[in-house]
């Protein structure tokens, strides 16, 4: 198949392979909003009279041939196609001729690829702030389920004072929340319609609607002027990763933490048999390898973040292939953070802790000490750091022997308001 802007010189084949890289398997990623984003270009073609209405019904038809053959694999992207926008040309060509050849009037690939990656970054943040949502249920549902049963909680990874379930599941659950609605936010950057600008600098001579193709694709708004186009190319795309990486970020550490209280030193849940996978040489192994992929995947979310981050920067204004490069970490970063987050939304409603092993640890009496403190103060009216030292003598870390709220003296009395350990 020939490129759109082959004028029938000898192409150096290899350049032309490594130019493309792997476009014509990533742009499969868009060709359903590609189609989309031409019929509506078509449709403001035709308003304008710059098609006719038997174009503009071949056009049509033959776009939506194309959905329907590239949904059940009849049709698809080659190798030879330099990307998906060129294999969606020739094929409208190769199917209806002329109406084929006069749907790019107006339009260039540079802002033809921006409007499919918008609409697809937009209906991929709605899928994700879903996903998130269900996370965050799922963890209600949990605290629900098991929510008044007490467990330590704990700071530097040291008990430290009393929470049960029910806080420890809605903690996560804010933040998983908190997360979601950040997610939708991010469709700000990505709801400018970048149809008009063409390659960058507009199509002088040649009015165009921009505010029909922004109605029809549910964009927000055209994006103004047409030199911000290709500026922000990256943009919309690293604040769509920025919010899916701070949700991987909680997802890796929530499932960071359900490996550790699964650990026999912990105890604290048993993970059950179907969730954990084994081990090729120790029999009895259980391992909890999708947590494990989880708080792995948080890295890879970041990492993705910052190759899109970089690609662009320090560029001149206007379009630069470089920036295609956007295009295979975007992908793949906020494809793991979906996956992390439905794989997260599948598991958790299946996990319980073991009440009783939580019952215990809560017993430890050291959990109690704050609240020793806030009762001395309550009861008989000691200022707060008196009281604190008066329990802290009677329970230091080297000494546990000693019951709670013990002897008031500590062995050396700190200097007043200059204790080290507060
Ligand atoms: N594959 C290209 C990209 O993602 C499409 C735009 C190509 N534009 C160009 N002037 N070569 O950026």
């Amino acid at each position: 198949m020939s490129r759109l802007w082959d004028a029938g010189g000898d192409l150096d084949p290899e350049v032309l392979q490594y130019t493309a890289g792997d476009d014509p398997v990533l742009d499969r990623e868009l060709m359903p909003w590609d189609i989309r984003a031409t019929r509506a270009h078509a449709r403001m073609l035709r308003s304008l009279g710059h098609l006719s209405e038997d174009e503009w019904v071949a056009l049509d038809g033959a776009l939506q041939e194309a959905l329907r053959d590239f949904q059940d694999g009849t049709w698809d992207i080659t190798p030879e196609d330099e990307d998906g926008h060129t294999a969606l040309e020739n094929r409208l060509v190769a199917r209806i001729g002329d109406p084929g050849k006069a749907v790019h009037l107006g339009r260039s690939r540079n802002d033809q690829v921006l409007a499919a990656l918008r609409l697809w970054l937009m209906d991929r943040l709605e899928a994700l702030g879903q996903a998130a949502d269900q996370v965050a249920e799922a963890l209600e549902e949990w605290g629900a389920r098991q929510g008044p049963v007490p467990m330590p909680g704990y700071t530097h990874g040291q008990r430290a004072m009393p929470q049960d379930v029910a806080l420890w599941t809605g903690g996560w659950a804010a933040e998983v929340r908190d997360d979601a609605e950040a997610i939708r936010l991010a469709r700000r950057r990505a709801a400018q319609n970048p149809l008009g600008s063409a390659a960058g600098y507009g199509v002088p001579g040649l009015p165009l609607d921009r505010e029909m193709t922004t109605r029809e694709l549910g964009f927000d708004r055209p994006q103004e002027p047409v030199t911000a186009v290709q500026i922000s190319r990256g943009k919309a795309e690293a604040e769509a990763l920025f919010q899916a990486t701070l949700l991987a970020r909680d997802l890796g550490r929530l499932a960071g933490e359900v490996c550790l209280f699964a650990t026999a030193e912990y105890g604290f849940l048993r993970l059950p048999e179907d969730l954990t996978t084994g081990s090729s040489m120790m029999p009895q192994k259980r391992n909890p390898d999708v947590f494990e992929r989880v708080r792995g995947r948080a890295a890879e979310a970041l990492a993705a973040l910052q190759e899109v981050l970089m690609i662009a920067w320090g560029l001149p204004s206007g379009y630069h292939r470089d920036l295609q490069g956007i295009k295979a970490p975007l992908f793949r970063g906020l494809h793991g953070v979906l996956a992390s987050a439905r794989v997260m939304a599948r598991v958790i409603p299946r996990l319980s802790f073991d009440e009783d092993r939580l019952r215990e640890a809560a017993a430890d009496p050291a959990l109690q000490a704050t609240a020793r403190v806030l009762d001395l103060v309550r009861t008989q009216g000691l200022p707060f750091r008196e009281a604190y030292r008066r329990v802290k003598g009677g329970q230091s870390p080297i000494d546990r022997s000693q019951p709670p709220g013990g002897p008031a003296e500590t062995p050396t009395e700190p200097t007043p308001g200059k204790d080290p350990s507060v």
